[in-house]
């Protein structure tokens, strides 16, 4: 996809909810190179989220949309989505965002809109998926990265990062630990859209035009690197 900020740079709408930092992360990767793009809007549906008044001290646009005050959720959309076409982005990143969107949303950023969901995606779509995992007496939990469809933490995934569930674990820690592998998961997997190796196309990952089997493993590209 073609930039439209003169600088060769991909442009990037982030969703946030709460505190933010896997925006922070996408934020530095932008700082050091490891991405090519900038941040051109941070917006949230909630006032309070803490990651807000970190984007706008470091200059960057920031919207909040208190999804409250909408009549229905269409409206909702419909203003997000203007501000996010206002201001020139191309991608949408989740990061935390936590409303769930429509089908005419969704089908607006097909392929240019991703999540970052905090399980080993299809398992544990949804909430407290740490707490679920140590529940079901899971030895492994994980992230993953998936291109934004309808169906709730269900979009086709491109990259996973496991995680060993330790004996003493709580949901806590073992979000820590997870949330460390997502900030460096997720400028990976933003990196490789902006740069066209990885599309959505009917529905499947594709990695440089070819259907992709299964999701890439965070572990494999560290270990290669
Ligand atoms: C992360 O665990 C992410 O996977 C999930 O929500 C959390 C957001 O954390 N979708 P943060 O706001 O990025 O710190």
């Amino acid at each position: 996809m073609s930039t439209d900020s003169g600088d060769g740079k991909a442009r990037l709408a982030i969703l946030i909810s709460g505190r933010g930092s896997n925006m922070q992360s996408l934020l530095a990767a932008c700082d050091s190179g490891q991405l090519a793009a900038k941040v051109c809007l941070v917006a949230s549906n909630n006032p309070e989220a803490e990651g807000l008044p970190y984007a706008a001290g470091r200059g960057i646009k920031t919207i909040s949309l208190d999804h409250r005050q909408f009549a229905s959720r269409t409206d909702f959309e419909t203003q997000l989505a203007k501000s996010i076409d206002d201001s020139g982005a191309e991608y949408v990143l989740l990061a935390g965002f936590m409303r769930i969107l429509g089908e005419s949303f969704v089908s607006r950023y097909q392929g240019r809109m991703l999540n970052i969901h905090p399980s080993l995606l299809p398992a544990y779509p949804g909430l407290d998926t740490h707490a679920r995992a140590i529940a079901n007496g899971d030895t492994e939990a994980g992230a993953s990265v998936h291109f934004v469809t309808p169906e709730l933490d269900g979009g086709p995934v491109m990259i996973q990062a496991r995680v060993r569930i330790e004996p003493d674990d709580s949901s806590g820690k073992l979000a820590q630990r997870v949330l460390e592998a997502e900030h460096r998961m997720y400028p990976i997997a933003v990196a490789w859209l902006v740069e066209g190796l990885v599309s959505l196309q009917n529905g499947q990952c594709h990695w440089q035009g070819e259907a992709m089997p299964s999701p890439r493993l965070l572990g494999d590209i560290e270990a290669s690197a």
